[in-house]
């Protein structure tokens, strides 16, 4: 069995730009690097599924009786039966779930979706105890890809943990202010709280641990002597806590909210901007760091 390279992003600090990175870097590793990625919608605001699907074909795609496509809620739901993967039956048609993005000479990029009803997993019967709903679901589609990147919602939840069991890595966007030099300790403490209880439950799967590929800065203003700071003592922060900091970075830019308007990463939808080659940069600096 192919299990490919599951990253996820995370960060416990709300509005930091995390999605925004997330779906730019999936894109990016597909149209850049003709690499087959799936991006998996884990948080239930939804916003990387509507970063890449339009609000009419969201709707018309994923809800209400004409839905032609199931989202990361019924992988949850049709997980049901026991809590242990091995005796699960496996999904009968695991396409339902997956929605094409964008196709490119080699590469693509798919899209597992979310929705709000998400929120209520953990909530209600049946959704079992193992978190592994999300790793059971990557080995029936892995074969099909190079990546799988996790953009997951800023809470300590059960998306969290889920993502924790199927990911090898994981990258922290943080927004370089006072406030995140608090988060990312916060963020460490809470991985390694979850590598313990996993540890307790003699989960069988690897990986054992998470390991970091690093730290990106996500809007960034160089002008700014506070974010020159912030970026100062958070590269300790980091350093203490092992983890790289990447040298590229996202700049702040209205440009990143425009791009999401238009279903379209940074790169399509402002291809000669420094926007641009901001995001190839940390999108080839995330492949040499992940190898
Ligand atoms: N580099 C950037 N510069 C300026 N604005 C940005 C940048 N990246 C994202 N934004 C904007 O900031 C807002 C929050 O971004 P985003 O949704 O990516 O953050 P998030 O960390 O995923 O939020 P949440 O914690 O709610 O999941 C959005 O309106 C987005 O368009
Ligand atoms: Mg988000």
């Amino acid at each position: 069995m192919h299990y490919p390279h599951v990253v996820s992003l995370i960060n416990l600090k709300g509005g930091v730009g995390k999605t925004t990175l997330c779906v730019n870097l999936a894109y990016g590793l597909a149209f850049f690097h003709n690499l087959r990625v799936l991006l998996i919608d884990l948080d239930p605001q939804a916003n990387a599924t509507q970063y890449l699907i339009s609000q009419q074909s969201y709707r018309s795609i994923y809800l209400g009786a004409g839905a032609t496509k199931k989202t990361i809620v019924d992988v949850y739901t049709e997980s049901r039966e026991g809590d242990l993967a091995l005796s699960r039956k496996p999904l009968a048609d695991p396409s339902q779930f997956i929605q094409r993005v964008y196709t490119g000479r080699d590469g693509s990029l798919d899209l597992l979706a979310s929705k709000l009803e998400l929120s209520l997993i953990g909530f209600q019967e049946g959704h079992g105890h193992m978190n592994d709903q999300v790793r059971w679901f990557i080995e029936q589609v892995g074969e099909n890809y190079d990546y799988v990147l996790i953009d997951c919602p800023p809470t300590v939840s059960r998306m969290l943990m889920a993502a924790f069991e199927a990911s090898q890595s994981f990258v922290v966007p943080v927004k370089p202010e006072f406030l995140s030099t608090i988060g990312i300790p916060l963020l460490d403490q809470v991985l390694k709280g979850l590598y313990e209880q996993k540890i307790a439950r003699r989960a069988e799967y690897l990986p054992k641990s998470l390991k970091s590929i690093g730290v990106i800065y996500t809007m960034v203003n160089e002008q700014l002597n506070m974010t020159r700071e912030s970026m100062d003592d958070l590269n300790k922060t980091a350093v203490n806590l092992g983890y790289p900091v990447f040298k590229s970075h996202i700049s702040a830019s209205t440009k990143y909210a425009w791009s999401s308007r238009q279903s379209l990463p940074v790169f399509r939808s402002e291809p000669r901007s420094k926007y641009a080659q901001e995001m190839a940069a940390v999108v080839e600096e995330f492949i040499s760091k992940s190898r």
